[in-house]
């Protein structure tokens, strides 16, 4: 099988082919192709990719290019990880709602619609290209952020899609060393948006595990999550680290005022991770790639692909598809994060339980800012920006929405194409 990576000259990269070189007997992937429009970086990166192969004993054969249509010719699946204004743009989105009294981040609140605006016409308009050249039975595996919008996008245009984050494996990971399990033995019941949800169970063996886990490892829990054991017990739920940012908005803005943007850091990681990759003696995954917030992203992709692409049977998975019925409270094809079960037919979204109202509320919330940051994505306009951020609980205020939108714009004309 052929897989495509789209941004394939991400520092990113080696940690997904690093995750296939060690899985030879369920993925049977024989050529990987890495489309960037960065040549420098495909430079460094592909051969390092190679090495990692090789070094496994791994058959596969690395290729880089930076044609979009050479590169996905004849793939299964195309993964989508790519990052419109690289580390620059993701610096400004990081630092212009600051002067708002808003947090500042690369996903959620009016960062995150400034990454949304600039990703949403670049991954439409290559999602289009692939299904033209490799045809529309290719699956596509967004991993771009915000992956929410981006594969609402996907999937509302008819692209055979799904979402992914690593939120989910994270704390299936970190949990099932807590309980000395096998990773796989643990599900969550995870729910909510993507950088939007909650476990609200942990089953093992079908028994749930989540009150004694706050008994027993509740601080390293509560450590990991951003939130305070209390309020993990208040909400019955393991928060998403991602939550804080609603949770402790304002005391999260102090910080990040007096600190360095993450965009800074990873920067540095990322020049210091290029430098590593070209040593031509280099051929195992360097330690320094565990800074980036990525961890275990190439198990969770390499399952999902696993799932869609084998003809296996079934396989549970934590993934961004469209609702379609799954929260009441919801559209149909608002895209969610929940557990599905994944097979060659897709991914459907298991049934869940009524979902309390300090979660739906809020879910509900974001979805409805989600709709509209798409609509302002796809269409354009300074109102539409407006509008999307007018009905982010983040922001919500009509004085401060007008604002962002004009500082949002200013700071991202070059990328936004109805300006
Ligand atoms: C987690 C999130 C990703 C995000 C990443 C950022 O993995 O799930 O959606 O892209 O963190 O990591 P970084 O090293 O770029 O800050
Ligand atoms: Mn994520
Ligand atoms: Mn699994």
């Amino acid at each position: 099988m052929k897989l495509a990576v789209v941004g394939g000259g991400s520092t990113y990269t080696p940690e997904l082919v690093d995750g296939i070189a060690g899985r030879r007997t369920s993925l049977a992937v024989d050529e990987i192709v890495l489309v960037d429009p960065d040549e420098h970086r495909l430079g460094i990166v592909g051969p390092f990719c190679q090495r990692l192969l090789d070094h496994a004993g791994h058959p596969a054969r690395v290729r880089t290019t930076t044609e979009l249509e050479r590169g996905v010719d004849g793939a299964t699946a195309v993964l989508l990880q790519l990052r419109v204004g690289g580390q620059a743009a993701r610096q400004r989105d990081e630092t212009f709602p600051l002067d708002c009294g808003c947090i500042g981040q690369e996903t959620t609140g009016a960062g995150g619609l400034a990454k949304a605006l600039r990703t949403v016409p670049v991954v439409l308009d290559i999602a289009d290209r692939v299904r033209a050249i490799a045809g529309e039975r290719t699956w596509l595996v967004n991993f771009t952020n915000p992956v929410g919008i981006v594969t609402r996008a996907l999937t509302t245009a008819g692209h055979r899609a799904v979402g992914l984050c690593n939120v989910a494996i994270m704390y299936q990971r970190l949990i099932s060393t807590m309980l000395g399990t096998e990773p796989d033995s643990v599900r969550l019941e995870h729910i909510g948006l993507n950088h939007l949800t909650w476990e609200r169970g942990v089953l093992v063996d079908g028994v749930d595990q989540l009150a004694d886990l706050f008994k027993q490892h509740g601080a390293a829990l509560a450590e990991r999550s951003g939130s305070p054991l209390d309020l993990l017990h208040r909400l019955h739920a393991l928060p998403s680290p991602y939550l804080r940012y609603f949770y402790a908005h304002d005391e999260i803005v102090d910080k990040q005022r007096a600190g360095t943007p993450r965009a800074t850091k990873v920067s540095e990681v990322e020049r210091e991770l290029l430098d590593i990759y070209a040593d031509p003696n280099q051929t195992d995954k360097p330690a320094l790639l565990g800074e980036r917030g990525g961890a275990y992203y190439s198990e969770a992709a390499i399952q999902l692909v696993h799932a869609l692409t084998s003809g296996a049977s079934a396989e549970e998975h934590v993934v961004n598809v469209p609702n379609n019925g799954v929260m009441p409270f919801l559209p149909d094809d608002a895209v969610i994060e929940v557990p599905a079960t994944v097979d060659s037919s897709g991914a459907k979204p298991m049934p869940v339980r009524p979902v309390p109202p300090a979660l739906a509320g809020l879910i509900g919330h974001v979805t409805g800012y989600e709709h509209l940051a798409l609509e302002a994505a796809k269409l354009g306009g300074r109102d539409r920006v407006a509008d999307a951020l007018l009905a982010h609980p983040l922001v919500g205020q009509y004085t401060l929405a007008e604002r962002l939108a004009d500082e949002l714009i200013a700071q991202n004309a070059p990328f936004l194409p109805w300006t």
